[in-house]
């Protein structure tokens, strides 16, 4: 496999090659589909792209309800109010929130897009194992929906949990274009009282300015940004710097966000459920943001942790748990009477995302009044171990591929093996496996920052009886390594689920090949 180094960086080359990356022209949307010619895989084996039967036969093979859910997400520019303040932005069906997608195993989830945006767009369906076809990648499974274009996705929900969907072209997954997407299990034992879906994000959109020009400050690096003397010690406009963690490792984040939000909300007017004292409430929370990973938990009041990503692990208590970008995970939370805030701050940062459950009874808490530290049993869900019953049975590594991540806030080069993706060669260090392969992918993280690594149309095991999940956290000099089944052939993006690393190219490609 030839490994190339990217050549030239600076401002100029970064706003090219993120063009190029994520948002080839419509003359050119087919160049990556056709480039499974060009970069060809070893052996004279051939790429099983989206269109391939093989891709059809996995997905008839998925259980089936015979019903279909049917929905509507558009995507369009909309003002939204925070903290008082008009804001615009782009979302789904005119929310900061886009609708919750909801339905059982076995149903077909059937969704017509509109884009009301001036660009083009598509949908991720992060989490799920779906056709690949219907992944949402532009110019990979898919060319962009154009401007004022129409789409439909349909695909069977294969398993049960809590998932979300987003844009996944270019920045707009940093704006409002995201929701959550719930796959129910009409066998499940529902043991608890109330369900509080809970998304998560950090804002900046419409209030500092847009994610867009947070990119293009970004990709200057730390140098450049730095280059204003003192002042430049504390970052730029957009750039964070000195946000620190010691649970993830070294440097938390390098944006700063004016606003944490919690279903939407700010902690001035935040979600509020109402509930009885001892009632349980099922929390599935989301973290839909860029750049910041959440420590969510109530104070004084255990979680117990029950899923992460969708599938269930081993159950813990724990006083908080963190979740970095694209993580999912369910917990049971007992209700005390009086009032219970449930916290989410954004870790190594200033701010808080907060949301509320009430009993009737007791004093209001005021935002200012609350810890500003979550402390005690503190984990992540990639250090939770699989439920017995969704653990992967052994079985001999048949392909295995080594994933450093590379690159450093001072050139903001952030890539795989060295190399940014560019979507216009998008094979080139690919990842190439056979359908029935045990895969084991090892991610070695080489950087000072650790990432939220996530793979498309997999759900992989942490080590050896980890959980199952789609996104993990590597922390900085750590290697975690996964194992999966290889049984959902297509062309299957991997990456950081920091938008802007995402952006800038730590990206590669899961290849489902056959023959040669
Ligand atoms: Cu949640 Cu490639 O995305
Ligand atoms: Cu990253």
């Amino acid at each position: 496999m030839e490994h190339r180094t990217p050549t030239t960086p600076g401002p100029a080359r970064a706003t090219m090659s993120r063009r190029s990356m994520l948002g080839l022209s419509l003359a050119t949307a087919s160049a990556a589909l056709l480039a499974a010619c060009s970069s060809a895989p070893a052996a004279a084996a051939r790429r099983i792209m989206p269109t391939d039967p093989a891709v059809q036969a996995a997905e008839q093979s998925r259980p089936s309800t015979g019903r279909t859910v049917q929905k509507a997400l558009a995507a369009a520019p909309f003002t939204a109010t925070l903290d008082g303040r008009a804001v615009s932005t782009w979302g789904y069906n005119g929310a900061i929130n886009g609708p919750l997608l909801r339905g059982s195993v076995g149903d077909r989830l059937q969704v017509a897009l509109h884009n009301g945006l001036k660009e083009g767009t598509t949908v991720h369906w992060h989490g799920l194992a779906l056709a690949n076809d219907q992944d949402g990648v532009q110019d990979l499974t898919q060319k962009a929906v154009a401007a004022g274009g129409d789409y439909a996705y349909g695909f069977r929900l294969s398993h049960p949990g809590t998932y979300w969907y987003h844009s996944h072209f270019e920045l707009q997954r940093e704006r409002a274009l995201y929701g959550p997407l719930i796959v129910d299990d009409p066998a499940e034992a529902k043991d608890w009282d109330h369900e509080w879906v809970v998304l998560l994000d950090d804002w900046m959109d419409g209030v500092t300015g847009t994610p867009d020009d947070v990119l293009a400050e970004l990709s200057k690096g730390m140098g450049g940004t730095m280059s204003g003397g003192m002042g430049g010690m504390m970052g730029g406009k957009y750039m964070s710097m000195g946000s620190t963690s010691d649970f993830l490792g070294g440097d938390a984040g390098d944006v700063r966000y004016p606003l944490h939000l919690f279903n939407g909300r700010t902690p001035s007017a935040p979600d509020t459920i109402t509930a009885r004292p001892g009632d349980r409430v099922r929390l599935r929370i989301i973290n839909a943001a860029g750049d910041t990973a959440y420590r969510v938990g109530a104070p004084g009041t255990k979680l117990t942790l029950t899923h992460t990503d969708g599938y269930p692990v081993e159950r813990r208590d724990v006083d908080a748990v963190v979740l970095g970008m694209g993580e999912r995970i369910d917990a049971l939370l007992t209700v005390p009477a009086g009032w219970t805030p449930l916290m989410a701050l954004p870790e190594g940062k200033t701010g808080l995302a907060l949301g509320r459950i009430s009993t009737g009874s007791g004093k209001e808490p005021v935002p200012a009044a609350l810890p500003s530290t979550l402390g005690g049993t503190v984990v992540d869900g990639g250090q939770l171990a699989a439920a017995a019953a969704v653990r992967l049975p052994a079985k001999a590594v048949t392909a295995r591929h080594t994933v450093s991540l590379t690159g450093s806030m001072m050139a903001y080069d952030w890539g795989i093996n060295g190399r940014r993706f560019s979507m216009e060669s998008p094979f080139d260090g690919a990842l190439e496996v056979r359908q029935g392969d045990r895969v084991q992918i090892d991610f070695v993280n080489r950087t000072t920052m650790w990432h939220p690594m996530h793979l498309h149309g997999h759900t992989f095991q942490v080590g050896g009886t980890g959980a199952r999940k789609d996104t993990v956290i590597v922390r900085p000099g750590q290697t975690v390594s996964v194992l999966l089944d290889a049984d959902n052939p297509g062309q299957w993006l991997y990456h950081c689920h920091n938008a802007y690393h995402a952006a800038q190219g730590m990206m590669g490609v899961l290849s489902y090949v056959s023959g040669g």
